[in-house]
């Protein structure tokens, strides 16, 4: 069985994933990145960054290639399995959080609305649909 165990880091420019995974954001105080895998073979990884005005925003969400459209022996997509803990780890730590992802990028938005995230409507100057995560639960 495949252990999914994420762990979290400070975003900073010279992370070991920044040269594949760029850095999108300017990085807010508290902005975390978020790893599965080992420090030599990242599986999976995204980063909520934090911003002076309005919610954070989850950025450079990345599933190792091999990984994608995968299911472990229960069936599960990993993409669901991790992104699910991802996420839940970054609104657990930064609250509710906006997210912005290509019209086109199907796979990406199929994933989001799997997760409970819903497109808000509105786009941004450069054309990307803004997504938000559920409001926190009551
Ligand atoms: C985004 C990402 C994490 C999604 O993970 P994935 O394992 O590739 O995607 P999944 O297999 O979970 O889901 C993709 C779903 O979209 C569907 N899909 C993919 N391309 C599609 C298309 N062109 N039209 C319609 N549906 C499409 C797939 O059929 C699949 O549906 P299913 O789960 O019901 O079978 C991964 O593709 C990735 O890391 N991409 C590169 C980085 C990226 O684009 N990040 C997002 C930035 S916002």
């Amino acid at each position: 069985m495949v252990r999914v165990v994420v762990r979290r880091y400070a975003v900073k420019a010279d992370s070991p994933a920044a040269g594949w995974v760029p850095v999108s954001y300017p990085i807010g105080a508290g902005s975390v990145e978020l790893r599965w895998g080992s420090r030599d073979n990242i599986l999976a990884l995204c980063r909520g960054y934090t911003r002076p005005r309005g919610r954070p925003i989850v950025g450079d969400v990345w599933l190792a290639p091999a990984l994608r459209g995968k299911k472990n022996e229960r069936g599960v997509k990993y993409s669901a399995l991790v992104f699910g803990r991802m996420f839940a780890k970054i609104e657990a730590l930064l609250g509710a959080f906006v997210l912005h992802v290509h019209p086109d990028n199907y796979a990406a938005k199929k994933l989001y609305s799997r997760l409970g995230l819903q497109p808000t409507g509105k786009t941004t100057a450069k054309g990307l649909e803004v997504w938000t995560s559920p409001l926190p639960r009551q």
